[in-house]
């Protein structure tokens, strides 16, 4: 990796200011991994640190999710809100023991067939349970990269959405890929937020085009109503 790349930068920042001790990056197989992405999809870690610990204790495993009842699942869900997530986590746990019990981690298409899971939580799973080289396009890294690379345009249009994706893809290190996608997560979450972002306290302040150009309040471009 080149000293002065974005990834490179990224993961010097994380190592000193990131998130390291959350317990799904403890023993991070890819049911515990999986778990932790989907009740992170629409809610704050910081609710997800109440609800975790109850769900893998009741659900250790994902045969113990596949042979409990939907109702008990909504039950341990209760609070968390988006119910289509916990619907879609037990019918997951179940086509995954069709397969035979495993995760297909060794395939994004296979992951992104499952219930549940698109593209980018395909790729997270993928990347924090085995390391594989795997790219993530979440809604904190679309702010980060719109505004890092000044890419004007409704991200949800589908052909920025490709732009990012491609640039994203193109960012991805070949090594050290769990810590850098938890690092672009975390430089969203923390440092690069909606409003007020932290621009003095970000590695890449020097090389991002909406901080030099101003445009960091205007980035990402809004929905067109
Ligand atoms: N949001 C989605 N995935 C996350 C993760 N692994 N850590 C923190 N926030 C997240």
């Amino acid at each position: 990796m080149r000293p002065d790349s974005f990834a490179s930068r990224l993961l010097s920042w994380y190592r000193q200011h990131g998130r390291h001790d959350l317990p799904w990056q403890h023993n991070p197989t890819p049911y515990r991994v999986w778990i932790s992405e989907i009740m992170l999809q629409q809610t704050q870690v910081v609710k997800v640190l109440d609800y975790y610990p109850r769900f893998m204790a009741r659900f250790p495993t994902v045969a113990d999710l596949a042979a409990a009842s939907q109702d008990e699942v909504l039950q341990l869900w209760a609070g968390l809100g988006y119910y289509t997530r916990a619907r879609n986590l037990h019918r997951c746990a179940q086509a995954v023991m069709a397969l035979g019990g495993e995760f297909p981690v060794g395939s994004q298409s296979e992951m992104e067939a499952l219930p549940g899971i698109g593209r980018s939580t395909a790729a997270a799973i993928r990347a924090f349970s085995t390391g594989q080289r795997a790219t993530i396009l979440d809604g904190n890294v679309k702010r980060v990269l719109t505004r890092y690379a000044g890419i004007e345009g409704w991200p949800g249009q589908k052909t920025i959405e490709a732009q990012l994706w491609q640039l994203a893809e193109d960012l991805t290190p070949q090594q050290d890929v769990a810590a850098y996608t938890q690092a672009i997560m975390d430089l969203g979450a923390t440092l690069c937020k909606p409003r007020q972002p932290a621009c003095p306290r970000c590695p890449h302040q020097q090389q991002c085009v909406a901080y030099a150009t101003d445009q960091t309040a205007c980035l990402p471009t809004p929905k067109p109503k």
